[in-house]
């Protein structure tokens, strides 16, 4: 049995990366308690408040933000943090070193009805000169992250880890330790699994229509074979199920608001799912780009995603060779 601060250390990460890392699980087991109470903690349920992307906040969206931002402060390592729930990023200790980017509960329209959800996170380095106040520091390219991860709070939570040396699954035992279940995780590069929210069809461009047509047509089209759905309507927990057994995640632009990159956010929920997407062998894209390569240029901008098994991804991206178009405009 191989606790996470053992883990750590075997593998020479180092040291005020591990202790940063330990803060954030310190966070993520006092959210945990908090969803294990559910209703008799009295955390269920919305609050009249709308974050700075005019959704409505649950309550465990704030309690859990909440619950971050006091332990990533009082780490003097943190030079700031940036979340979903936060407009602005926050300053820590002026002489930290790190920047933490969360999105403190993802699938958080899951709360109420008992399924899952999840926290993610970004580590970056605070750039020379810079202060953690300024977004301009957090605006760094995806493979500048030191490490990356998520818990999902699930049947058990689950913290999916990568410090840009292969993906490690730890799970939170009685004792509060996450305890290494699974070592270097690995994407099937072929799949018969998809997963993406159908109601959103006759928004899709094209390219997209004909790709999940197409799987749709099952052994008799032109994929040869028959895929199964899944959608969670939780990042957390549909890039769980791939890292696991394999599949595709997408949510793509559409036509519902053509402006927008995507639904999904790059900093708090592409960068981290798509470096640990990799450093597991899948591939994580725009549909036009890999989304590590992107430049990001606001805090919560937002991105077209699809990730997973690479062989399905690589076919996915054979639809989208088209780059005129709007959503390659605003995904490149
Ligand atoms: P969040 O709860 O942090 O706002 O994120 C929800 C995201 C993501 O987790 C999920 O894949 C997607 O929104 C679900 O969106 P739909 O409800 O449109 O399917
Ligand atoms: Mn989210
Ligand atoms: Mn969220």
């Amino acid at each position: 049995m191989l606790l996470l601060s053992q883990y750590l250390k075997h593998h020479k990460t180092e040291d005020t990366l591990a202790e940063l890392i330990d803060t954030l699980m310190l966070a993520c087991k006092e959210v945990a308690i908090q969803l294990r109470e559910g209703e008799l903690a009295g955390v269920l349920g919305s609050t009249d408040n709308t974050n700075v992307q005019g959704e409505t906040q649950k309550k465990m969206d704030v309690i859990a933000n909440d619950l971050l931002k006091k332990f990533l402060l009082d780490n003097p390592l943190v030079a700031g943090l940036a979340s979903e729930e936060e407009d602005l990023p926050v300053a820590g200790n002026p002489d930290g070193k790190f920047l933490v980017i969360f999105d403190p509960l993802d699938g958080s329209s899951n709360i109420d009805i008992n399924v899952s959800v999840g926290t993610i996170f970004s580590i970056l380095e605070l750039p020379e000169g810079a202060s953690g106040a300024d977004e301009s520091a957090y605006l760094q390219n995806g493979r500048k992250q030191l490490a990356a991860g998520y818990v999902l709070y699930g049947q058990s939570a689950v913290l999916a880890l990568t410090t840009g040396q292969g993906v490690n699954f730890f799970t939170l035992a009685h004792t509060g330790d996450f305890i290494l279940t699974r070592e270097n995780v690995q994407v099937p590069t072929q799949t018969k699994e998809f997963a993406i929210n159908m109601s959103n069809h006759r928004f899709w461009e094209d390219s997209m229509r004909t790709y999940i047509g197409d799987l749709l047509e099952g052994s008799e089209g032109p994929r040869g074979k028959n895929y199964n759905m899944r959608w969670i309507a939780s990042m957390v927990a549909e890039v769980h199920r791939v890292l696991t057994r394999g599949g595709i995640f997408t949510y793509p632009w559409d036509q519902r608001d053509p402006g927008k990159p995507g639904k999904l956010r790059l900093m708090y929920e592409g960068n981290p799912m798509s470096m640990l997407i990799e450093q597991a062998g899948g591939i994580a894209s725009t549909c036009y780009i890999n989304i590590l390569d992107l430049e990001p240029k606001e805090i919560h901008q937002r991105v077209s995603v699809a990730l997973g098994s690479a062989d399905e991804v690589n076919t996915l991206l054979e639809y989208h060779n088209d780059h005129s178009g709007v959503a390659a405009q605003l995904n490149s």
